[in-house]
């Protein structure tokens, strides 16, 4: 397979809530035409692939993860003509567009839903997952859902229970019935006809439920966590990872493979152990082409955090497989906190082996905005609104955000009232962080910052075949702070990293080369080849 068509392992992903990203017409909720009034900004910043969050048509309950028709536009986001106008901007740009794909479940205004929920013998009760109960007020059996408490909804008129993997308004479909997955595979031929470059899937590996539907077995775990899905007392061996999904992924693989010119691809929200996940991937041929891998969101900011991961991914995502490098999405903690920590975990993100992903407002270094549970606006917290706030804060820490309103604070655009975001006498539906006032993409364009630092990465990436296609070799270390690596090409000058994770310098091996890149010196600036790292320091350097 030719470089170009596999396009997708070299790319670099950037993630927009459109919610929160620009609002062109002053009601406070970020829209389509917003996407495509900053896709210039985008452009110069030098992503090459946008995967958007889900605009269709949604009653919102779970801000767009509740889809009422997957082919049609939600008004507050525009219409199908500003979706369409969006595919073809981006295009324009050379860049690629990746919707957001729920296939597990609709949202409980979805007209199957609502006709499948009408009687027993409508003809889309099958379409859903409807069950007896085990006697008056039991559900079918023990399983839980991934937010916790039972996944069964009791529907009174027809006294039966529905399953949903996610809140109870998000109904599972049924995609052991036949109808169901050919009504799936046709929406998401749809989009791909009109130029979508592939899919961002939504928890795919909670696709398939078992037909035996015996209770899950109980386990000693309180919380899932990014390697291990089972939690709440309970192995999800029935509910998630379930064999038929994997096979599921390769059925899908075949409809996108149907759009050849150019090729299409898929990247799934899977949680589990990172040897188990890879499987999702099939031989790199034949399933989804990437999975999210999550585990970098909690990694410690230490060398052996970062290369245990890296190892990790090595091992488990050989070539022709890719792994991808995640630090942040709308369901997570921001992680930034200090401007050096963040430069370099941005250099090891666009120099490692594998696809990153970055979430709006992590290239100006956007901050977690801790706001009050009682008030949030995310379905989720709705669900732990009893829980103190003190201990809601200490569950950040841990990684675990029950907010989610939290990381989806507006985009600071620059310094006008409401960064930019909107007009300034709109009310932003979430409020901006208290930080807006300084740290915004205007003024980080035209300085040293982690803007520009970003850019000059994107750009590094792109010009060198090493550092977009080579493979990656461990270099020994000589320093417990010190990580670094060397991306090999056969038909390009080798290149090597070295992260500083410490507050001491470190002294690096002679070696001659030159030095294309560090997190401490401005790009203006002539770039001697270093002897030695600074605190925190990350350099790039190309051998001769
Ligand atoms: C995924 C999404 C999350 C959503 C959930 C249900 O985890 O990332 O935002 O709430 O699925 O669709
Ligand atoms: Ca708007």
């Amino acid at each position: 397979m030719s470089q170009q068509a596999e396009w997708w392992k070299q790319t670099t992903v950037y993630q927009i809530y459109p919610r929160s990203f620009y609002d062109s017409n002053g009601d406070g909720i970020g829209d389509i035409e917003g996407i495509i009034q900053k896709l210039d900004v985008l452009h110069a910043l030098g992503v090459e692939t946008l995967w958007c969050s889900p605009f269709y048509k949604s009653p919102q309950a779970d801000f767009g993860y509740d889809i009422a028709d997957y082919l049609s536009i939600a008004p507050e986001y525009g219409s199908m003509e500003d979706a369409e106008r969006l595919i073809k901007e981006v295009h324009d740009r050379d860049m690629k567009i990746v919707f957001d794909m729920v296939l597990n479940h609709t949202s409980d205004q979805h007209g199957w839903f609502v006709e499948s929920k009408s009687s027993r013998d409508n003809p889309k009760r099958d379409w859903y997952i409807w069950r007896d109960g085990k006697g008056k007020g039991l559900p079918p059996n023990n399983w839980k859902s991934m937010t916790g408490g039972s996944g069964w909804t009791y529907d009174e008129q027809t006294d039966q229970w529905y399953w949903a993997t996610f809140l109870p308004f998000q109904p599972d479909l049924n995609y052991r019935n036949p109808e169901v997955k050919q009504q799936m595979f046709d929406i998401v031929r749809h989009w791909l006809s009109k130029g979508v470059d592939g899919f961002r899937l939504d928890i795919f590996n909670a696709i398939f439920k078992d037909t035996s539907f015996e209770d899950n077995p109980f386990s000693w775990r309180p919380l899932p966590s990014e390697d291990n899905p089972d939690g709440f007392f309970q192995s999800n061996v029935h509910t998630i990872n379930h064999p038929d999904t994997f096979q599921f992924a390769q059925e899908l693989r075949a409809v996108i493979d149907e759009f050849d010119t150019p090729k299409r691809f898929l990247v799934g929200e899977v949680f589990g152990p990172t040897e188990k996940i890879c499987d999702y991937c099939g031989d790199g041929s034949d399933g989804l082409h990437l999975v999210f891998l999550f585990k970098s969101l909690h990694v410690p900011m230490t060398a052996k955090g970062f290369g245990e991961l890296l190892d990790e991914y090595e091992t488990h995502f050989q070539a022709p497989l890719m792994p991808t490098y995640v630090f942040g999405n709308h369901d997570r903690p921001r992680r930034d906190k200090t401007e050096e920590q963040a430069r370099l975990q941005r250099l090891f993100q666009y120099t490692a082996r594998g696809v990153p992903f970055l979430y709006y407002g992590e290239e100006i270094g956007m901050k977690h905005h801790s706001l009050p549970l009682k008030t949030a606006l995310d379905p989720m917290a709705e669900k732990y609104k009893w829980i103190p706030q003190w201990m809601a804060t200490f569950m950040v820490k841990q990684g675990i955000l029950l907010n989610r309103d939290e990381c989806r604070t507006p985009m600071q655009w620059d310094a006008s009232p409401n960064a930019g975001f909107t007009t300034a006498d709109a009310a932003p539906w979430l409020p901006l962080h208290p930080d807006h006032t300084k740290r915004h993409v205007a003024a980080q364009r035209t300085s040293d910052s982690l803007w520009t630092c970003i850019q000059r990465l994107l750009q590094l990436r792109k010009q060198h075949p090493s550092l977009h296609a080579g493979t990656l070799e461990r270099l020994p270390s000589s320093h417990k702070d010190l990580l670094s690596y060397q991306r090999n090409h056969q038909d390009a000058p080798t290149i090597r990293v070295y992260l500083n994770f410490g507050k001491q310098t470190i002294t690096l091996p002679t070696q001659a080369g030159t030095c294309l890149f560090s997190t401490h010196t401005p790009r203006a600036q002539e770039l001697p080849l270093p002897t030695q790292l600074r605190p925190y320091e990350g350099v790039i350097i190309q051998c001769p």
